[in-house]
């Protein structure tokens, strides 16, 4: 019999190995980052269509700022231009984007273009992309704690308001848990995405660099989560496990 595929509610992708891609190639670093968004704009449709509801990415991390100046420039550029040449892609397919990060460096012109994109989608119900964008999950997590020690200090919540859902509504995006996170390029780290929110992920680590994880390595790593029994600290559901 044929199982129906359990499709998991929220998908991370730490998109990593665009410059090795590109070196391979003999081309610049950039040309792997430029593929890469391409790559990005066809897996945010077959991901939508698997029916999954969130999917975060890591785009920018606030450590990538330590990259050499032309790339960190290429990169800003970048994102300014795929939000704006894909405007209508994301309206048209009802997509709702936020973004996660601190706004602290990033230029204005940059940030007109995401709060433009948040605005105009804010009120869609399809998938849900949340483009992490200097961002950085330990940061993510002492921003939060500020702003929850000022809810406390203006009088507006009691200590015992704060509980683990409290924590995640005040996140720099209220999104539910990770429930499968996605590494490309072979590399076994974290480094620093979500990790309050992919407290229960499961992981997968493809070695295959993210230009070239496509729609068949997305349906592949769909398999591989079918295959993984969540447990969320209890039992395995088979018992002869
Ligand atoms: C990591 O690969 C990738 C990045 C730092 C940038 C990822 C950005 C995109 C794919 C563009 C997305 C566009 C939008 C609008 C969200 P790396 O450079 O660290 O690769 P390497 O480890 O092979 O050097």
């Amino acid at each position: 019999m044929n199982e129906e595929l359990k499709i998991p509610n929220h998908v991370g992708i730490i998109m990593d190995g665009n410059g090795r891609w590109a070196t391979k190639r003999g081309l610049m670093r950039t040309a792997g980052h430029k593929a890469g968004a391409d790559n990005l704009k066809k897996l945010c449709i077959h991901i939508a269509d698997k029916g999954v509801k969130y999917l975060s990415v890591f785009a920018f991390s606030t450590e990538n700022f330590k990259r050499e100046k032309a790339e960190v420039d290429f990169l800003m550029n970048l994102f300014f231009s795929v939000i704006n040449k894909e405007f209508d892609f994301f309206m048209d397919n009802k997509i709702r984007v936020v973004f996660s990060g601190r706004r602290e460096p990033l230029s204005d012109k940059v940030l007109k273009t995401m709060d433009k994109i948040m605005e105009n989608t804010k009120d869609f119900d399809g998938l849900t992309f949340n483009i992490c964008l200097n961002y950085g999950s330990v940061y993510e997590i002492v921003d939060t704690t500020k702003k929850i020690c000022e809810m406390y200090k203006a009088g507006e919540i009691e200590l015992d308001d704060i509980d683990p859902e409290f924590i995640q509504h005040n996140l720099y995006q209220d999104l539910p848990p990770l429930d499968f996170v996605i590494r490309t390029s072979g590399e076994l780290r974290l480094s620093n995405f979500m990790l309050y929110q992919a407290s229960y992920a499961e992981y997968y680590f493809p070695e295959v660099l993210f230009p070239d994880f496509n729609e068949d390595e997305f349906d592949k790593a769909l398999l591989v989560y079918n295959h993984r029994d969540r447990r969320f600290g209890g039992i395995h559901e088979n018992k002869n496990n």
